[in-house]
């Protein structure tokens, strides 16, 4: 493989899925990435009003499902009534949102690798009780299921830290503020996850001075990264993974 290509499939993630080809964030994504190679997915989750994690992007279901309205009012029984395959095209009808649980045990049967993105709304109760369902979640995961967790909000990954700090973190921007470095050292992360458009081969040099990995999102286009492969760049967080693999 050149320089200008990832240089493993485990530099690519697939970004809810290969949700350029299936519907985002549901087991169909995930499949239709590990058919097309990927060896890692990113998944979004969040709390319904009743604590329960599902694995979904938005903070309300209308874009994305046939239902409407705001996670905060459903609870767990609310998720079988929902369609979250046919908004995307009718071959996918009766596709289901699924529980952080479910999805984990869905990637583990495929033998794929996940980056949770754990997404912070108003209507969660507390972080606490965001930070240690998905901690529990993770816990019980299937074996040979590697985690990685990313959040756009630090003190969910500094509590993550805390109940375990084995977890591999990623802090998520995107775009840099001026004092990254002691932001991320703060957390601690060992990692960033930056928007593409505002990778460097600055904040690349940067970031291997101090020890940190850069994958950026969402590219769907390899020649924009191509330049950055050989300056470091750790991976990248594509709908359409099958373009890098
Ligand atoms: O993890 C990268 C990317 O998923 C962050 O943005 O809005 O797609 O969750 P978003
Ligand atoms: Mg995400």
């Amino acid at each position: 493989m050149s320089n200008h290509q990832p240089r493993s499939t485990g530099e690519v993630q697939a970004h809810r899925g290969a949700s350029a080809v299936a519907p985002e964030n549901t087991i169909a994504a995930f499949r239709a990435a590990h058919d097309q190679g990927a060896r890692w997915v990113e998944l979004d989750v969040a709390l319904l009003a009743d604590g329960t994690p599902v694995v979904i992007h938005d903070v309300t279901l209308d874009r994305t499902t046939n239902g409407k309205g705001p996670l905060g009012q459903l609870v767990a029984a609310d998720l079988t009534r929902l369609d979250a395959g046919s908004w995307f095209d009718p071959q996918f009808a009766g596709e289901k949102l699924s529980t952080l649980p479910q999805m984990l045990e869905a990637l583990g049967e495929l033998g794929l690798n996940v980056n949770v993105e754990i997404k912070q709304h108003e209507h969660h109760k507390s972080l606490a009780q965001l930070t240690e369902t998905v901690h529990h979640c993770l816990q019980n995961r299937p074996s040979g299921v590697d985690v990685m967790i990313s959040s756009f909000d630090a003190e969910c990954l500094k509590a993550m830290h805390r109940l375990d700090p084995s977890y591999e973190l990623a802090m998520l921007w995107s775009e840099l503020p001026p004092d990254w470095l002691d932001r991320v050292a703060a957390i601690p992360a060992g990692a960033i996850h930056l928007h593409y458009r505002a990778l460097s081969f600055n904040v690349l040099d940067r970031a291997r001075e101090n020890g940190l990995i850069v994958r950026c999102w969402t590219c769907n286009d390899p020649a924009q990264m191509a330049p950055f492969w050989e300056a470091g760049l750790g991976g990248v967080i594509t709908d359409d993974p099958r373009l890098f693999l």
